[in-house]
């Protein structure tokens, strides 16, 4: 299965930190969005978006990037995010967008990471070394089981 992971990641690299993970556990080509070329996902089996969170929802470059997709028929892909409270949730808007694009969702990820947007600078940012190593395990855990649904 050729896996092909997509994301954006401009605060602290928290997200491209657990793409790498996951990249690494599902042999995925791992790519910054800003260096995707027209219609590569057609080259690949299984894709994995990923993005932080920007008040409230994951960066827009990668909503704008999902809304022109042209649709599909049933493609695998995965969402995965990092953001200040870590909450699954905001997985949701990406979740939508594709599965109305003819995606077929296998799973989803989040967890906290390292912020220091606005006031939370002052106090040395929120979630200080996160994703830390536990984290990490998780992520690895969580494509495991995507090899699982994949094989
Ligand atoms: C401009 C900005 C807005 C943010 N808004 C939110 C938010 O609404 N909710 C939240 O939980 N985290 C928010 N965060 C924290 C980021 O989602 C978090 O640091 C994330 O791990 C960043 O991922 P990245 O390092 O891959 O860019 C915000 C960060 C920035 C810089």
């Amino acid at each position: 299965m050729k896996t092909l992971l997509i994301y954006k990641s401009i605060h602290h690299g928290n997200t491209e930190k657990i793409a790498k993970v996951m990249a690494n556990s599902l042999e995925a080509e791992l790519m910054d969005l800003k260096n995707y070329q027209t219609n590569l996902i057609d080259e690949y089996d299984l894709i994995g978006f990923g993005s932080g969170i920007y008040f409230n929802k994951p960066h827009k470059k990668l909503i704008k990037f999902i809304d022109d997709l042209n649709d599909v028929k049933g493609k695998k892909a995965f969402v995965f995010t990092t953001s200040g409270r870590g909450t699954i949730g905001y997985n949701d808007l990406l979740i939508n967008k594709l599965s109305h694009k003819g995606f077929k969702i296998i799973g989803d990820f989040s967890c906290k990471g390292f912020d220091t947007w606005g006031p939370f600078k002052l106090i040395g940012g929120l979630n200080k070394g996160k994703p830390d190593e536990e984290d990490l395990k998780n992520v690895k855990k969580f494509a495991e089981s995507l090899n699982g649904e994949i094989e």
